[in-house]
């Protein structure tokens, strides 16, 4: 292996990881072999933090009000958003296990030395003092296959080289595209030759190191049809917004927000460094979120609220607990899916409380909520206000939508049996064969083959009615070249809303436009 390639590489990783930015900079200022972990010594317990990583803080997900003006909070990645924060604020020294400092040092190879260099300086940077052993499973949102990432993809490439894997089977986020169901025509194929020349590379590298066939492709890692879903308290190392925030808040595991790349590193060490939302005081609430609704909230209204105003910092959601009936299970699950994706998508929520419902509200009730915290009213003319922001981006904003977009995240099967159902059903009853609009439904492959074999005569109907089942990601189809252009979207989530100029509607009337054409 070229080493001297390697090193230039390795930091990359956590610009990826933590800002944008920040990783051509690292690129050039790693610090000279043999790596010095006294680097620097002045100021506070773990020295000044690098100039590499002084944009660690520098975020899109900084807090923004419904009006649009920004309410001064900066997200730190570390599960607590704060006024005035610098990169210097979490800094600290990290204590080593003597296996932890044996690999550091290079008995397990130059790879993994390289490996635990990077941990120690970005648990350092997060003020983590120890790492701690990994269970459960990886996920990774590494799934972008774009020139961007190939110095990641080709450190991952060297590190399966030298022969590491991630210590257990791991998921992965949905492909970028579907050249089989959606974008199989001359022109979009073209574009994703040229955009993804990478996706083979990445996808064999992911192969290498242990993650399984594209079947289980899905953001929606947790689902029981993928398999990826820790028992609670398991320390984890999750990339992807929406999965983070669902398996912390409802499965109780315990992750940070890694950015691409970083969760790869935990999970060829077996080990992340202790801090944010792994710890109990790290996952204690900072906000009271009192839903006042009359009837049940409008999931994505709710989450995108709580986005805005709570940042990263974690809501403790109280009010809801009647629509859930006591438990989370298949067929609710996707309302806090819907919920947490757009918390994660307006803000950069991690880990949210949901009184009655999630595990540790269950356990400990209001004990969740941290001293002095602030409260949030939810109301009928609040949802609503929140509602009214979700302007018309499309260009010719008089024109008739022309494709609809449901399951970002990726849905669940008991979404794509009542998403069928409700359309087929309304077609009959219209008299329609056919929607008046495509309409693509994204899951992982492994649910649409149970919904093929369950529900086969269901799934022809609905097929052959305009229905598209899909296994890539919504939100990176809309953002292909041009898409705004050509397409006037509408969803059922406020995740692909946040991130695109998709319309955002309810669900009773997304059918009625699917079956219109018209809003
Ligand atoms: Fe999943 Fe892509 Fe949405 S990864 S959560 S479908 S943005």
């Amino acid at each position: 292996m070229d080493r001297r390639a390697f090193v230039t590489k390795v930091p990359l990783t956590i610009g990826a990881a933590a800002a944008v930015g920040a990783g051509a900079e690292a690129a050039q200022e790693s610090p000279p072999e043999p790596y010095n972990r006294n680097f620097p010594q002045a100021g506070n317990p773990g020295g000044k933090v690098p100039d590499f990583a002084k944009n660690f803080v520098t975020t899109d997900m900084n807090g923004t009000g419904p009006d649009g003006k920004p309410t001064g909070q900066t997200a730190t990645f570390s599960g607590a958003s704060k006024k005035g924060v610098t990169a210097d604020t979490a800094s600290a020294k990290m204590q080593l296990t003597a296996d932890e400092q044996a690999i550091l040092d290079g008995k397990e190879g130059p790879e993994k030395a390289k490996l635990m260099k990077i941990m120690v300086r970005f648990g350092e940077t997060f003020g983590a003092t120890k790492m701690v052993d990994l269970g459960g499973a990886p996920h990774s949102n590494l799934f972008i296959g774009a020139p961007y990432l190939g110095s990641l993809i080709d450190m991952l490439n060297e590190c399966a080289d030298a022969g590491l894997k991630s210590y257990a089977t791991y998921t992965v986020n949905p492909r970028p595209y579907d050249v089989y169901n959606v974008q199989n025509n001359a022109t979009e194929m073209e574009m994703i030759y040229q955009g993804y020349p990478l996706q083979m590379k990445l996808d064999y590298v992911h192969s290498r190191l242990g993650a399984p066939d594209l079947n289980y492709r899905s953001c929606a890692c947790y689902l029981d049809e993928v398999g990826n879903a820790p028992d609670p308290g398991t320390y984890v190392a999750w990339c992807e917004s929406s999965a983070v925030n669902y398996g912390n808040s409802v499965l109780g595991i315990r992750t940070n927000r890694y950015g691409a790349g970083m969760e790869m590193i935990c999970a060829m060490l077996g080990k992340a460094p202790l801090f944010g939302l792994m710890t109990d005081e790290g996952r204690k609430a900072k906000w009271l979120i009192d839903v006042k609704t009359t009837g049940e909230p409008d999931w994505g209204a709710l989450g995108t609220a709580i986005g805005r105003k709570c940042v990263e910092d974690i809501p403790y959601i109280a009010g809801v607990e009647d629509y859930f009936g006591g438990e989370v299970n298949n067929q609710n699950m996707h309302k806090l899916k819907a919920m947490g994706s757009a918390t994660a998508a307006a803000g950069a929520v991690g880990c949210y409380h949901v009184e009655g419902v999630t595990p540790e509200p269950k356990e400990k009730g209001r004990d969740m909520l941290a001293e002095g915290y602030e409260t949030y009213a939810f109301d009928d003319a609040e949802q609503q206000r929140i509602i009214d922001t979700f302007e018309n981006l499309w260009p010719d904003q008089d024109a008739h939508p022309n494709a609809a977009f449901i399951g970002c995240p990726h849905n669940t099967y008991h979404e794509v049996v009542k998403w069928v159902k409700l359309i087929t059903g309304a077609l009959e009853e219209a008299g329609q064969d056919e929607t008046a609009i495509p309409v693509y439904m994204f899951m992982p492959n492994v649910v649409r083959t149970r919904f093929l074999e369950e529900e086969t005569e269901l799934a022809g109907k609905a097929r052959r009615a305009g229905m598209f089942y899909t296994n890539m990601c919504a939100v990176v189809y809309s953002g292909m070249k041009g898409f705004s252009d050509r397409i006037r979207g509408v969803t059922n989530s406020a995740k692909t809303r946040n991130y695109s100029s998709i319309r955002y509607f309810p669900d009773d009337k997304l059918v009625d436009i699917i079956l219109t054409g018209k809003i």
